[in-house]
């Protein structure tokens, strides 16, 4: 196929990387066993169900279940498409990239979105420029205090009233509109025709890290529900990963080495009006790893500041458990509550940017805010109280990198239970409970062992086997039994290739129907144990030999019983009955 990476080009790249190397640049990892281990940065949790094996060049999580390769997690995590992904790792390991292949597919997919979402951010903005009903859109926009200028720097638009401005405009053929419709653009009806998913909506394009238009938020001119619509998760766009104005923000943030974390497009958009420049906002979803390791990436401190309401208070905690386990020393996070019903925008519209810089500069520290807000839901006078703080406090805690941090956080804590910090720290070395420890297991529905998938799971984890898998092509005549065929094509790509790892096994078969399927496997747990591998390897082969064996006597012997089988056949199945009592 041309265009594509030769697949012994990623066999070798594979082989020079090391997964762990790859991931724990970005997601520290800990030593566990063989394995190493990490809070996953793909979903929120408190204790550690991300698993990077070395020996299979593989992470997965057990608690979200995502998984996959080096090249896989650069894609995931740094959201690089594949090609990308594989030249970033190429770099680092030293390897020339083949360079007779030309763009990639998958490539080409992405440019085309990102053209398409560019086209459509140029529409946006000139509807807010050119269009009879901008009239009600400026006005919106000058009611609130938008600047000409802030708005032009963040490109604002317009997305008309109707339902086929950008339809009728933008989708003139059906590639197009069929792109539209991938970038969350434009929506396709039953019957096959599409319509804006945006009207009547003031646009914020959101940028990546890049700086190339992935996607956009659109706010209602007047009250109606929802007030803000976004642009569907794409293959271009991730709102888990992605943080409103970063990468007009950056400079900023490096030069202060302070980053701050808002709720709303606005109110980044007006504290930027008011000349501060380091917010950035989550895209309406909770803060995630992801956010926090890649603001931590351009400076040391973040300070949260959400709105002064409920679920602005809420956010703040959600926020406050997920930063626990990215504390490194060195990092700070703080915490800014603003009055009740108030926001960003409000507030640096009536302060001035002195008015909200100085309350930055009154956040309330993280462990401030942790043992506050504990202590505020018990009565700290009584000494069930107490116990129950310590209770509440410990396991969060213990979440946070062993450093200095950490233990201040417990000479605090200590103090305001009123133990002694030795007792507290014979309590907060507690190994986490059974229940913490066992991993929850929700995304991993139970496999049912059938000998392929075992021969094929303990095959993929332990890619050696190969060399004592015998002939495996006479199994592919098994067709009672499905996924021998995969079997043997799996065995012929460790025997042609010795030395594949676990994940360079797996991304040969990157893109095809069996993709999934492997996968899974090779990270189900047979409950096998490693010393008896591979006995268990022979022992299902040989089960599924004596299948075939079944199979073709039972073929035999039907044939037998209309017509008279030949010499060759008669010889065939004696010696198949003798074997089978063997
Ligand atoms: P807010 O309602 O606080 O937004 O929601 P805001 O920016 O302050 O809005 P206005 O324009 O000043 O009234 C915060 C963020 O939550 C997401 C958006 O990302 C928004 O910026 N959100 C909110 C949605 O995705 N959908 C909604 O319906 C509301
Ligand atoms: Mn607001």
């Amino acid at each position: 196929m041309a265009g594509k990476i030769p697949q012994e080009f990623i066999d070798e790249l594979l082989a020079r990387v090391d997964i762990v190397d790859v991931i724990d640049g970005r997601v520290p990892l800990k030593k566990a066993g063989k394995d190493h281990k990490a809070c996953c940065p793909f979903h929120e949790e408190r204790t550690p169900s991300f698993t990077v094996s070395p020996d299979k060049q593989f992470y997965h999580c057990f608690g979200c279940g995502v998984h996959g390769t080096a090249i896989s997690f650069l894609m995931e995590y740094e959201h690089m498409d594949f090609r990308e992904a594989v030249e970033n790792l190429a770099v680092r390991v030293g390897l020339e990239f083949p360079v007779e292949t030309g763009a990639p597919e998958i490539k080409r997919q992405s440019l085309d979105l990102l053209t398409i979402v560019e086209e459509a951010d140029q529409h946006f903005r000139l509807q807010l420029r050119k269009h009879p009903q901008a009239e009600t859109a400026i006005r919106y926009l000058k009611a609130r205090g938008v600047s000409g200028e802030i708005a032009a720097e963040f490109g604002i638009g317009y997305a008309p009233d109707g339902w086929h401005n950008l339809l009728d405009s933008l989708g003139t053929d059906l590639k197009r509109r069929q792109l539209f419709s991938t970038a969350g653009l434009l929506v396709k009806k039953e019957d096959g025709s599409y319509y804006d998913r945006f009207r009547n909506r003031i646009m914020f394009p959101i940028r990546d890290s890049r700086d190339r238009v992935v996607g956009f938020g659109g706010r209602v001119l007047g009250d109606e529900e929802p007030k803000y619509l976004n642009s569907p998760e794409t293959p271009v766009f991730h709102k888990g990963a992605e943080l409103y104005a970063l990468s007009k923000a950056r400079g900023a943030i490096k030069a202060q080495q302070l980053a701050v974390v808002v709720e709303g497009y606005m109110d980044v958009v007006s504290l930027a009006q008011f000349g501060i420049q380091n917010a950035v906002a989550t895209l309406g979803t909770a803060t995630t790893r992801a956010h926090l390791e890649r603001l931590f990436r351009y400076c040391p401190e973040i300070i949260f500041c959400f709105d002064g309401d409920r679920a602005g208070r809420d956010a703040a905690w959600r926020a406050l458990e997920t930063t626990l386990a990215v504390l490194r020393d060195g990092r700070q996070v703080g915490f800014l509550f603003l009055p009740d019903g108030q926001d960003p925008d409000s507030v640096v519209r009536a302060e001035g940017a002195t008015g909200f810089n100085e309350r930055l500069q009154g956040a309330a520290p993280l462990p401030e805010y942790l043992l506050r807000h504990l202590s505020d839901q018990v009565d700290l006078t009584r000494l069930d109280g107490r116990a129950r703080l310590i209770e509440q406090a410990k396991p969060l805690i213990n979440q946070i990198p062993p450093g200095a941090l950490r233990e201040l956080l417990l000479d605090r804590l200590a103090e305001l239970a009123q133990i002694q910090r030795t007792s507290l720290s014979a309590l907060a070395a507690n190994k986490p409970t059974a229940a913490a420890k066992t991993p929850p297991k929700a995304n991993q529905p139970p496999m049912r062992q059938s000998l392929v998938r075992v021969a094929l799971a303990l095959l993929l984890q332990h890619p050696r086997l190969a060399r004592i898998a015998g002939d495996v092509d006479a199994l592919r005549a098994l067709d009672s039994v499905p996924g021998v065929d995969l079997l043997a094509q799996v065995v012929h790509s460790v025997t042609e290739h010795p030395g594949l790892s676990t994940a360079a096994l797996l991304e040969r078969f990157r893109g095809t129907e069996h993709k999934k399927h492997l996968e899974k496997l090779s990270i189900w747990d047979h409950m096998i144990p490693e010393k008896h591998v591979e006995t268990e390897f022979r022992a299902t082969l040989t089960k599924l030999r004596a299948r075939l064996r079944d199979q073709q006597t039972q073929v035999l012997l039907d044939k037998s019983r209309s017509e008279p089988l030949n010499d060759r056949e008669k010889a065939q199945l004696r010696e198949l009955l003798a074997r089978g009592q063997a």
